[in-house]
């Protein structure tokens, strides 16, 4: 079994839900699981530190998560238009990869969610992207057959999976950013799966 590492921070839910169902459009690929993983909050207080587990959901990401998976989901809440510190901490902190060139040729793909229809789904996916091309990732969005994206009036976009949550964050994930959360992660995991077999021959 080849792994996709889901790499999310959430702090009311939404990108908790995403990466489930994109775990789940991974798993539909034959001989591919997801290894749902997250971040702890930073702190402006640098001496604090969180316990090494968190006390639920999903363990805390390490530097071998990403070196041992096949490719990356990366999901934040748009935080003033860009990811959020959290997930910009831990990957300041991947430069022992970039070193070692580890993550180069696997692919990724970008989630968000936002509480403002137009409060900047675009600009934090693209934004999310540039670490990882800097890591030598190849980036795999949605395309528009999934025609889903031609008809949303809510989240979902090529860049990649997207929830408007609105102002309170209590709108639940659409049928339609549903179906592209499990769209996004089937096509991250075959993607993966195609490059695995063509670099074993
Ligand atoms: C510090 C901060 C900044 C935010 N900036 C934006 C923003 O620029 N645009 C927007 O629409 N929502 C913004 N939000 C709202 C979150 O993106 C939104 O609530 C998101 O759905 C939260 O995801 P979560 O449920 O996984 O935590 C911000 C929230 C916080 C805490």
């Amino acid at each position: 079994m080849a792994e996709i590492l889901v790499l999310y921070y959430s702090r009311h839910g939404a990108l908790g839900e995403m990466a489930r169902l994109i775990a789940r459009g991974i798993e539909e690929v034959e001989g591919m699981q997801a290894r749902l993983r997250t971040v702890p909050e930073v702190s402006t207080v640098c001496e604090a530190t969180a316990d090494s587990i968190p006390d639920e959901g999903s363990p805390y990401v390490e530097l071998e998560d990403l070196k041992e998976c096949a490719g990356l989901a990366l999901g934040s809440p748009t935080h003033f238009g860009n990811m959020a510190a959290p997930l910009k901490y831990f990957i300041d902190n991947t430069s022992p990869l970039w070193l070692s060139g580890s993550l180069i040729g696997k692919p990724a793909a970008v989630f968000t969610s936002t509480s403002s229809l137009h409060g900047g789904q675009e600009s934090t996916l693209l934004s999310m992207m540039l670490p990882l091309l800097h890591h030598g990732m190849l980036i795999t969005g949605i395309p528009y057959s999934e025609t889903d994206l031609l008809h949303t009036s809510g989240g979902g976009t090529p860049y990649g999976a997207s929830h408007h949550a609105g102002a309170d964050n209590s709108l639940p994930l659409s049928e339609v950013e549903h179906r592209l959360c499990i769209a996004l992660g089937r096509r991250l995991a075959s993607t993966a799966r195609a490059l695995g077999r063509a670099s074993h021959g």
